[in-house]
């Protein structure tokens, strides 16, 4: 008699709104590549619910979470053992639990700069790179971008004081790292050119192309917005136009997920035919 199958493994994606995460299609695929057994839901939490949906996931069995708007800051408030990555970024995405030891860490900038580097091709030691916003999602991936070495990174905001404070809670990381980090307001950035330009504001869920002027861009600039589908479009067309190599956020969005998967299984799954399915799934979307 052949022994009964011992259940999958679960993990979830939390978030409010959640019904657009990708995250389930994505670890499904790296499930099956890598043969792990498993299940990855999504969960709709209340606003002030998010604490007790994890607690209450944990203590039915689950394996892990990924964390999305606006839990990120509580999911790092939660955690045991934070990485030094998420204490940096001052809020996690992924939560890995281990009984009593609960390990919270920030993968979305790791995931950009594996993204920048490999999918893109970019080199991010020396390069000038413009990161514009200084909300969550930029304080997600400077400290990454730091660690690559880039000559200089200029944070650019609507709110120059929040890009000041950003800059300042980096500042000894940069010098770790010999770059020059600054910040300035939309207005403030003169004629530079950039290599690398990241739009890491909410700039595009308002429709808008972009934030900053095309002067920032040359010919061989990647020119990448975090967001994806049809919000990332206008900067795409914007970046295309100017003659700069555009570049959406699906990519950062699966290797994010990929490095999760390592914290959680110990195996690291391939990226890229992730990424074409999960393209294909969005076009046909669209
Ligand atoms: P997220 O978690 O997505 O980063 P957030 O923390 O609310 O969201 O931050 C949003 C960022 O986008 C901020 O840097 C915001 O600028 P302000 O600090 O001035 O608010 C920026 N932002 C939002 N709408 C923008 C727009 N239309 N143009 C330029 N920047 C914008």
């Amino acid at each position: 008699m052949t022994p009964p199958k011992k259940p999958p493994d679960r993990y979830v994606v939390l978030g409010h709104p959640v019904e657009h995460s990708r995250s389930p299609f994505i670890h499904a695929l790296f499930a099956e590549q890598t043969h792990q057994h498993l299940r990855y839901d999504r969960q709709l939490c209340a606003l002030d619910g998010f604490e007790a949906a994890v607690r209450q996931f944990a203590q039915d069995g689950g394996r892990g979470c990924n964390v999305t708007v606006p839990f990120k800051f509580d999911a790092l408030a939660l955690a045991t053992h934070p990485t030094a990555r998420a204490q940096r970024a001052g809020a996690a995405n992924v939560l890995a639990f281990d009984g009593d030891r609960w390990t919270a860490d920030n993968t979305d900038g790791v995931g950009l700069v594996h993204d920048i580097q490999i999918g893109a091709g970019m080199p991010l030691k020396l390069a000038r790179v413009l990161l514009v916003g200084a909300g969550g999602a930029a304080a997600g991936v400077l400290g990454p971008l730091l660690q690559c070495q880039p000559a200089q990174v200029v944070v650019c905001n609507r709110t120059p004081a929040k890009a000041m404070a950003l800059v300042d809670s980096h500042a000894a990381w940069a010098r770790q790292h010999n770059s020059v980090l600054q910040g300035c307001g939309l207005t403030g950035l003169g004629s530079d050119r950039f290599d690398v330009v990241i739009n890491a504001s909410s700039s595009s869920l308002q429709g808008a192309a972009s934030p900053v002027p095309a002067s920032v861009l040359g010919p061989g600039t990647l020119a990448v917005d975090l967001m994806y589908g049809a919000a990332a479009q206008p900067w795409l067309d914007w970046a295309q136009a100017q003659g700069a190599q555009p570049r959406d956020g699906l990519g950062m969005l699966v290797e994010q997920a990929a490095e999760a998967f390592f914290l959680w299984r110990g195996v690291r799954p391939q990226t890229a035919p992730v990424l074409q399915a999960l393209r294909a799934s969005v076009q046909a979307r669209a």
